[in-house]
């Protein structure tokens, strides 16, 4: 049972809507545990009774009194004393209420992907390194026990050295329907589509078990016209729905990645991360063995372990310190343990596993891949990062003013 130390943080939730609702339940399995150093003292959203409700639940479940807030600049103007804001706005508010907290002396957990664009994650990046704060990515995948089981796996030689991986998944979303519109069509809010939104994730994950990306080729489509209700006017959705993208490790590793909802008929999706002695398969290509212990593993003599298995066979290489790093509390699951670690990150005054330098790394992966889907290029991840390959980033720059 951990029971750390360390000064008790004041956190303010900035964004009160549905993945909100994923870290509120979160907190609670913190408190349950019996992590008693934090405090969620100030709930913020532009549509201020959902502030409210998350205050008064917190009220009936924690006992806290909580304030609601309709925008930061209340809650800053409020004088309450907040050590962190743990931020799950649309993308494009990301870095710019991140900077705001940031600049007004609040530590920062914002959810992915970090900034709309490279630049927007620079931003925050650079503003938290000059008030000396910390600014984290809410990367949950990683963390849970099915991801840290896989990166042991490759990175301890059970599966030997990765040579090579697939991620497919083909299927059919009818297009007619006119849905209801949320930021997440709009480009300006959103950025774009599963490249960046689910696909934050899993483009961190495969630097996480794999290292860095050298480069990127990319096709990226709209391959059908999907229409949206806003109040009166229909409006045309700007996320792609098709992409396929090969991507060639430092390591000499290649992947390929694919995606598509406009594939009529019988859909697929398959996972297959392939090393020297044995590989992996899974059915999810954002977040594998984030959720669930659904893959197999496979080793070239034939034997097969199940998830659940490997998952023991890890456990077993940790001492029970490690484990308590991991796994604090004996939390496996990735949203309470990235909450976690901001608080002890804050309470004790240590750096976050995740930050938003690490955050914009894996950020630029997602960019790399609309930009070569724009140029028809070979793109380097570097450029993207550095900001010399920019095209497709550029009108959503100028928009934010970055
Ligand atoms: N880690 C994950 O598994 C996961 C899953 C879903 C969403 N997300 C991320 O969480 C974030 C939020 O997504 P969501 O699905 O919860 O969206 P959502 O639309 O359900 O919630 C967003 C909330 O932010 C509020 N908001 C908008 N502008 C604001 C502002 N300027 N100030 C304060 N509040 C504002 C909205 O009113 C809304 O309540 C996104 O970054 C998304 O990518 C992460």
């Amino acid at each position: 049972m951990a029971k750390s130390k360390g000064k008790r943080v004041n956190l303010a939730i900035v964004g009160c809507g549905g993945m909100a609702g994923a870290h509120l339940r979160g907190y609670e399995e913190l408190l349950q545990r019996g992590e008693d150093r934090f405090r969620i003292v100030a709930a913020v959203d532009e549509a201020k009774e959902r502030a409210e409700g998350f205050a008064d639940r917190l009220a009936s479940q924690a006992g806290w009194e909580v304030a609601a807030f309709g925008s930061v600049d209340e809650l800053l103007d409020s004088g309450l004393k907040v050590d962190g804001a743990d931020i799950c706005s649309p993308h494009g508010f990301h870095h710019v209420l991140g900077c705001q907290l940031l600049q007004a002396g609040v530590n920062v957990l914002i959810e992915k992907p970090i900034g709309i664009t490279v630049k927007a994650s620079k931003k925050i990046a650079a503003t938290a390194r000059r008030r000396g704060l910390v600014a984290a990515t809410a990367e949950q995948c990683r963390r849970a026990i099915g991801q840290r089981t896989i990166h042991w796996a490759f990175n301890d030689g059970l599966l030997g050295d990765p040579t090579m991986w697939w991620a497919i998944q083909a299927r059919w979303q009818d297009p007619e329907p006119v849905g209801g519109w949320s930021w997440r069509v709009d480009r300006r809010l959103g950025g774009c589509g599963m490249v960046m939104d689910s696909g934050a994730h899993w483009v961190d994950t495969m630097r996480y078990w794999f290292g860095e990306i050298d480069s990127v080729f990319a096709r990226v489509e709209q391959v059908r016209d999907r229409r949206f209700r806003k109040g009166r006017r229909v409006v045309k959705g700007a996320q792609e729905d098709f992409w396929t993208a090969i991507f060639n490790f430092k390591s000499g590793l290649a992947g390929t990645w694919s995606w598509t909802i406009s594939a009529p008929g019988k859909g697929f999706t398959q996972l297959t991360l392939a090393g020297t002695r044995g590989s992996i398969i899974d059915s999810d290509i954002f977040h594998p063995a984030a959720f669930q212990a659904n893959g197999e593993c496979q080793l070239t003599d034939g034997t097969t372990y199940s998830m659940g298995k490997l998952q023991e066979m890890y456990l077993d290489t940790l001492s029970a310190a490690r484990r308590e790093e991991l796994f604090p509390y004996g939390i496996t699951a990735g949203v309470p343990l990235e909450l976690w670690d901001f608080i002890d990150a804050l309470s004790r005054g240590r750096p976050v596993e995740i930050d938003a330098e690490e955050g914009m790394r894996s950020k630029a992966v997602s960019e790399a891949i609309y930009e070569s889907g724009k140029s028809g290029q070979v793109v380097k991840v570097a450029d993207v990062v550095s900001g010399k390959v920019d095209a497709w980033q550029r009108d959503l720059n100028r928009y934010w003013n970055l």
